[in-house]
């Protein structure tokens, strides 16, 4: 159906430029784009830009950008969209910086206009995120029209072909200044409006309290002229535009009162010779069209999914795939969404960090300060911190860290929104992760300088406060959701910090039981989900004591939360302890299983007691498992023995303990 449309769309077009192109000119005003815009493969004096006709050759002019999250809905990542100032945008929508806009809200930017040759522009710049986006979609979904395709292909030397992701494309976005008429009848700025569905030039002027005729004179429009959805128009405002944009509410769509496609742009000399060629052409063209549509229904279904065949007219159902696409890309992990008041509280404590301080910070995020993944280190002025990339929409992690306050978690200072992706700046690690001590081969983490049997205990104690205070101390109780070796962080003196809240939840409380939630998205790291999550979504605090119980058990072994034995036999770390625990020669048993990288350095007794309390923290059943503020006092009995622990005491007895496994 969508096709048929296309195709009708395309006769249209042919028929409308056949009427416009004998539009007189009088290049006092701006002419209106008059859907042209569509016409990807040539060009119109419209679509290039709006005349640079003014008074003056630069001014302040205002733009329109319909909210769309989760990618453009804050004023910081729609300032990086359109090269404008949070701040900016921020005071003239009566909004703070980072505050989330529901969906479709129109917001005004306000941006620096300016000639460069024979247009007024206002510069941006885009880099293509994913194969498959086209200038047309870059103009008309990304920027919704405030550019055209045929403005980008005339600014941006790359070849429509040979758009790849990664690739900085230029983007002028349409302005204008007033002409000397507009100034002399009061106006002072231009406001770029992005008509949509239902709209009318007197609806829009009843927005902006101005009168119809002045808007249909800037756009060298006729009192019957036809105006396009998803196309720009130029306001004349006296005075700055309102702090919020009104708009008359959009109809039903099978209302018959917005101006559709159809009519006739009212500007020509419609003399009725064009008129008859225009309904033969269109004509044959539907017929051409339907033809072409048949054919391509015929084919095979797989084409269709393929990215805009080059230098074609975009045709609306590949656009819209496209732009679907694009939306589906990005990935919904951290889609926890907390209300405004939440992102409102967050901001008054942390520093919002301009991109390019953190360019700097990071000698612009250079392989040599990569830490891991997206996690960059960051020096401001020699102090350390870690720069985290994340997609989408993470006010959620943002707001519970920015709740949370415990040495023993990671601490949140700061964050900046930057073209969609959020810079998280937290507190430096100088140690990596738990993971990387226990786990990694990199030779930094070597045998030689393997964690002692103290520093475990007191990591494993650490990880047991900071759980004990977000299930215990927070109300609502905090679920971490992701607890595992890799997400535990060691600072200089190799004192644990729990990382990633990107999946950390508030359940409801819910008295002893902490209380639970239910999920469908079941999303953890193998090794360290409970069964009742697993199968059935089951969220409770019980969660994290499983995951505590198979880091613990990681501190002991040095084995990962699912290995592989000799046999090539896969084995959860729960597995094991319960085969180690069991039966005869316990003591014997437990030597082998302990991390021999602790070359024997370690209480028996101690060591028993941790396997135990692993043990029953893994338990399969849920209500089996201790509360963590058990664990915790467990585990600062078994810490404070520890320290008082004389290595030379059971040297020998554990000695010969790994000895006999080791024959073994
Ligand atoms: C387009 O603009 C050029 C000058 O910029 C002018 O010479 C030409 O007549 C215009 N074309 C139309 C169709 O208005
Ligand atoms: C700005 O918003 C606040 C509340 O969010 C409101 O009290 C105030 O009147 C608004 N100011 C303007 C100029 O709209
Ligand atoms: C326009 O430029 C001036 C100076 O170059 C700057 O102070 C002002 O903030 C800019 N306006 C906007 C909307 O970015
Ligand atoms: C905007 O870009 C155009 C084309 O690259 C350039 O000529 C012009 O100087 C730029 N304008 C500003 C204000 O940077
Ligand atoms: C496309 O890009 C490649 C390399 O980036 C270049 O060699 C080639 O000439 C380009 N093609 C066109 C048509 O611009
Ligand atoms: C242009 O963008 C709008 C959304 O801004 C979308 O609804 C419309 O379908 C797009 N037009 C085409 C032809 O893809």
């Amino acid at each position: 159906m969508a096709t048929i449309q296309c195709g009708a769309t395309t006769a249209l077009l042919l028929l409308l430029f056949l009427f416009t192109s004998s539009i007189p000119k009088s290049l006092s005003q701006q002419e209106y784009v008059n859907n042209k815009q569509l016409n990807c493969d040539t060009e119109f004096n419209s679509t290039k830009g709006n005349l640079c006709n003014g008074v003056s050759s630069s001014c302040t002019s205002y733009l329109t950008f319909k909210s769309s999250p989760p990618e453009y809905a804050t004023p910081s990542s729609i300032s990086y969209l359109l090269n404008s100032t949070p701040s900016v945008i921020a005071a003239a929508n009566n909004i703070t910086d980072v505050e989330s806009v529901a969906a479709d809200t129109l917001l005004t930017i306000p941006v620096n206009c300016s000639c460069a040759g024979p247009y007024y522009q206002h510069n941006a710049s885009y880099a293509i995120k994913v194969l498959g986006e086209t200038y047309f979609s870059i103009a008309n979904n990304t920027y919704q029209s405030l550019t055209t395709c045929q403005a980008l292909m005339a600014q941006n030397p790359f070849d429509a072909r040979n758009l790849t992701a990664g690739l900085n494309i230029h983007v002028p976005l349409r302005c204008a200044c007033p002409t000397q008429k507009q100034r002399q009848e009061g106006f002072n700025y231009l406001l770029t409006y992005l008509v949509s569905q239902g709209e009318s030039v007197s609806s829009i002027a009843d927005i902006f309290g101005v009168d119809q005729q002045s808007i249909l004179e800037a756009n060298e429009l006729k009192e019957n002229s036809v105006i396009f959805y998803f196309t720009p128009i130029s306001i004349p405002l006296k005075t700055e535009p309102p702090k919020r944009i009104q708009r008359a509410a959009t109809p039903p769509e099978d209302s018959p009162s917005p101006p559709s496609p159809p009519a006739a742009d009212g500007g020509s000399s419609s003399s009725k010779k064009w008129v008859i060629v225009g309904v033969v052409v269109g004509v044959v063209v539907l017929l051409l069209v339907s033809v072409a549509v048949f054919f391509l229904c015929l084919r095979p279904r797989k084409r269709k999914n393929r990215a805009t065949p080059p230098g074609k007219p975009f045709s609306a159902s590949t656009t819209t795939e496209t732009s679907k696409k694009v939306v589906d890309s990005i990935p919904k992990t951290h889609s926890l969404s907390l209300s405004s008041e939440g992102v409102r509280y967050a901001i008054e404590s942390l520093s919002v960090y301009k991109f390019e301080e953190l360019q700097k910070a990071t000698g612009f995020f250079g392989e040599e300060n990569k830490i891991k993944g997206s996690v960059y280190r960051a020096s401001f002025q020699g102090d350390y911190a870690a720069v985290k990339i994340l997609k989408g929409d993470v006010s959620g992690e943002i707001n519970i860290l920015k709740r949370v306050n415990h040495f023993n978690i990671i601490r949140l200072s700061g964050f900046c929104v930057y073209k969609g992706d959020t810079y998280l700046v937290y507190e430096f690690a100088e140690n990596d992760s738990l993971e990387d001590w226990l786990h990694s081969d990199d030779k930094k983490f070597g045998n030689s300088a393997s964690l002692s049997w103290v520093q475990r205990v007191q990591i494993a104690y650490d990880v047991a406060d900071a759980l004990n205070y977000l299930h215990n101390y927070t109300s609502p109780v905090h679920v971490h959701k992701n607890l595992k070796s890799g997400n535990v962080l060691l600072d200089g003196n190799f004192r644990a910090k729990i990382s990633n809240f990107g999946l950390a939840r508030a359940v409801e409380d819910q008295g002893d039981d902490g209380g639970f939630q239910l999920t469908r998205h079941v999303m953890g790291t193998q090794g360290y989900m409970p069964p009742e999550y697993i199968e059935n979504g089951l969220i409770t605090p019980k969660m994290d004591v499983f995951a505590f119980g198979v880091v613990v058990l990681e501190l002991l072994s040095g084995r990962e939360a699912i290995s592989r034995d000799k046999n090539g036999t896969r084995k959860e770390l729960p597995e094991i302890v319960n085969q180690v625990l069991e039966g005869e020669n316990v003591r014997e048993k437990l030597g082998g299983f302990m991390d021999p990288n602790l070359r024997g350095e370690y209480p028996l007794d101690l060591a028993y007691s941790m396997a135990e309390l692993a043990k029953h923290c893994v338990a399969r059943d849920l209500n089996s498992r201790p509360q963590i503020a058990e664990v915790f006092a467990t585990l600062s009995k078994i810490q404070s023995s520890s320290l008082d622990w004389d290595p030379s005491d059971d040297l020998e007895r554990s000695r010969s303990v790994s000895q006999i496994s080791d024959s073994r």
